[in-house]
């Protein structure tokens, strides 16, 4: 398979490591981007002795001007971005009529308009080469909602707006844009929930356990190849059964 460069926004998570490790096991040159250093670094060395390289590149995707410095630096670093990721994703949970308008801008400003802003600067080079991959790291909480996340749902859904919307201005080009929608995985985000709300809500899942990161990095891997040209637009759900809206 043709190795090409990959940009994982929030690489050093839970599900963003998993993702950078399929790519980098397909054979493609990736990067992400970090906003601590010295935590970056040590993840990156982790890495390594496992035998992935990753490029590091400073900037908040929050931020527009951040995130343009940031691609600029995977640039030169790696060459042009065929394959983006948009990862990147916090949680501000509480309940609507307890949430200040500084915990819904977070959620909106780093969920979702990094979509715009790690994107906007890939587009141009993506249709000049009539090549590209961009794929929305969403959530099942975009599709069903959930108690205690306006913020998040509201992001999450926008994402897949996003989506469906580039899907058919970029098609001609030879891109795709696809958003997965992961269920409830064991990462540190999960864990942040309360045990008891988080039993409950594991109850809820027919396939009996959280998923894995790697269960994600698969479908990420599966939009990748030349075979997939024509999955386009499209909103897959990955949640061991828990929301199967269609
Ligand atoms: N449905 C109905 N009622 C619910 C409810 C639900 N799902 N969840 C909580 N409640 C009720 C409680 O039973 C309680 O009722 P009483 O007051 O009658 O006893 C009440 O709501 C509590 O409300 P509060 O406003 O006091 O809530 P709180 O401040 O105690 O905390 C919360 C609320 C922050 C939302 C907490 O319940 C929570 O953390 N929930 C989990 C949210 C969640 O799923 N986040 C996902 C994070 S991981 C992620 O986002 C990754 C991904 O993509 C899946």
């Amino acid at each position: 398979m043709t190795s090409r460069v990959a940009l994982v926004t929030g690489g050093t998570g839970g599900i963003g490591t998993a993702i950078v490790r399929k790519l980098a096991a397909m054979g493609h040159k990736v990067a992400t981007n970090y906003r601590d250093k010295a935590k970056a670094t040590a993840w990156q060395e982790a890495l390594k002795r496992d035998g992935v390289d990753v490029a590091l590149a400073a900037g908040d995707v929050s931020d527009p001007a951040g995130a343009e410095a940031m691609v600029k630096e995977v640039v030169d670093q790696l060459g042009p971005v065929d394959i983006l990721v948009n990862n990147a994703g916090i949680t501000r949970d509480t309940t609507f009529h307890k949430m200040t308008a500084m915990q819904w801008q977070e959620v909106i400003n780093t969920n979702l308009n990094s979509c715009f802003n790690v994107t906007r600067p890939v587009i141009d080079g993506m249709r000049d080469r009539k090549w590209g991959r961009i794929i929305q790291i969403s959530s099942i909480n975009g599709q069903k909602g959930q108690y205690g996340q306006a913020n998040y749902a509201a992001s999450k859904a926008g994402m897949h707006g996003f989506t469906i919307s580039l899907a058919q201005e970029n098609a001609k080009f030879g891109i795709t844009v696809n958003t997965i929608s992961p269920g409830y995985v064991a990462t540190e985000m999960v864990m942040a929930v309360p045990e008891e709300v988080r039993a409950k809500i594991a109850a809820q899942i027919p396939v009996g356990r959280l998923g894995k990161p790697e269960e994600i990095a698969y479908a990420v891997g599966f939009f990748i190849p030349d075979d997939a040209a024509w999955i386009t637009g499209a909103n897959m759900s990955i949640n061991g059964g828990h929301y199967m809206g269609w």
